[in-house]
């Protein structure tokens, strides 16, 4: 049988702007219409585990409304969906989104056939198994360790009474699964692959009650000391530059992605301008909480989601006149670059795929990495990050796309840009600085000719 739980001890209180406001930890304080007072009294029931049908009975609503209600306090973890058997608690499932597959009256029968859906992933949570949906983040608790054998054995068309036999608890397991959308009568794979469902679920806001962090701590990381290495780059005249560029609108306009180049190799005072128009540090900005300002951060001539500004210029160079063939990282700071690895085996590696990437048109003489140091927005945007970090990279990639027509240079976004590749060249762990978008730039054909 499933029911129906509080989570924890939720705080129910009345306030000048609802009757009810409860308060769940880890999540969104819910406030609620409550005149009379049922809604807190059946919830205070729930000290006991109701049915569905049990608890609509004691909410002074009609069934539409009652349901609805229901659904509202699973979405927002005021209350859980669980099973049990004369052993104990058998599993608890979680919701996190008010779009959950909830199926309450869907109950297989003993002998009926169920499938694990292909998008429910089996994994580590703390101490315990987790069966979890990749589709809208519901995540079910399993209470024993047996049980994540029944989860597995589901791979394959199992009925009820088998998983029983695989693990005490196990019909109970099956029908809290079907309940929340994770098992099904059996069926194919999806079209659409499991894990980028889950990225997407994970990391919006209504598919995932995102936990913002207090920034306190976040300090911008000092560009990588280099100091014997670093080069500093020429600065453009800017004043100079508000004179000669071309209008913006002709610049949008006339943007296109160029994937031959000119034999011209790009020169020093080309790649300064660049990176100065797009990347450079134009102002340091100091924590000051009485203004507002949680933490340190930087203005840079592109916006970036919460000034986070986590992504880094990595440079591979083939043929800049002036500049040794190599990766370089840029240093936003000093408007320098520090070297990286002048080993041709990875430039060689990602120039070439860059190659292939533009349909073999030209070798291109740049390449520019967009890498994330993942840490700092997660540290204030928590799930939410890795989506926002994509959205910095687009941001950047049209930036440097603008800039570079602006300057009659050629651009080209890579959409196949190899993260094992970066990794290689730089040494950095993919899983805390990891390539995220790539653009090659080159000079126009036909200015060298
Ligand atoms: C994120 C992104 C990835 C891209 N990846 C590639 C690529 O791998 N190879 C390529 O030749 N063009 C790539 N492009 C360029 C697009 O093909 C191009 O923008 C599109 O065809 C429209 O042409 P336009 O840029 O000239 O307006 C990419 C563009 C973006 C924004």
């Amino acid at each position: 049988m499933i029911t129906l739980r509080l989570d924890g001890r939720p705080a129910m209180d009345s306030t000048a702007t609802a009757d009810l406001m409860i308060t769940v930890a880890d999540r969104d304080p819910v406030a609620l219409h409550d005149a009379d007072g049922s809604v807190a009294a059946a919830l205070r029931a729930l000290l006991r585990p109701l049915t569905w049908q049990q608890l609509r009975d004691r909410l002074a609503l009609d069934a539409e409304q009652g349901d609805a209600l229901i659904r509202r306090l699973l979405a927002t973890g005021v209350i859980t969906l669980g099973c049990a058997d004369e052993h104990g608690d058998v599993a608890t499932a979680r919701i996190h989104s008010r779009r959950a597959d909830l199926r309450p009256d869907l109950e297989p029968a003993a002998d009926q056939a169920v499938q694990l859906s292909p998008y429910a992933l089996l994994r580590r949570f703390g101490d315990h198994a987790v069966v979890e949906s990749a589709r809208d983040g519901t995540v079910v608790h399993l209470h024993r360790p047996e049980l994540a054998a029944v989860a597995a054995g589901l791979c394959a068309p199992t009925t009820p009474a088998a998983a029983g036999r695989l693990a005490p608890g196990g019909p109970q397991l099956v029908r809290l699964l079907a309940a929340v959308g994770l098992v099904a009568a059996p069926g194919p794979q999806p079209v659409s692959p499991p894990h980028a469902a889950w990225t997407h679920t994970r990391s919006r806001s209504g598919l995932v009650d995102p936990r913002l962090a207090a920034p306190g701590t976040l300090d911008e990381p000092p560009a990588a000391p280099a100091a014997d290495t670093d080069l500093p780059l020429p600065v453009p005249d800017l004043a100079a530059l508000r004179h000669t560029d071309p209008p913006l609108a002709d610049v949008m306009e006339s943007r296109r992605s160029v994937r031959r180049f000119g034999r011209a190799p790009l020169t020093l005072p080309q790649l300064g301008e660049l990176l100065y128009r797009v990347a450079r540090i134009q102002q340091r900005l100091d924590a000051d909480p009485a203004a507002g300002r949680l933490y340190s951060h930087t203005l840079r001539p592109a916006p970036s989601a919460g000034a986070m500004h986590e992504l880094d210029f990595y440079l591979t160079v083939r043929a800049c006149h002036d500049l040794a063939p190599g990766v370089y990282r840029y240093l936003p700071d000093r408007h320098a670059l520090g070297v990286v690895t002048r080993d041709t085996v990875p430039l060689v590696r990602m120039i070439n795929a860059a190659y292939l990437a533009i349909n073999r048109e030209s070798v291109p003489p740049l390449l520019i990495s967009l890498a994330a140091r993942f840490d700092r927005p997660t540290r204030k945007y928590g799930d939410l990050a890795y989506s926002l970090t994509l959205r910095n990279a687009g941001v950047l990639l049209q930036s440097v796309y603008l800039s570079a027509t602006a300057m009659g240079l050629g651009a080209c976004a890579v959409g196949t840009g190899d993260a094992a590749d970066f990794a290689d060249a730089t040494g950095l762990d993919p899983l805390e600085v990891s390539s995220v978008g790539e653009i090659v730039i080159g000079s126009l054909p036909g200015q060298d000719e």
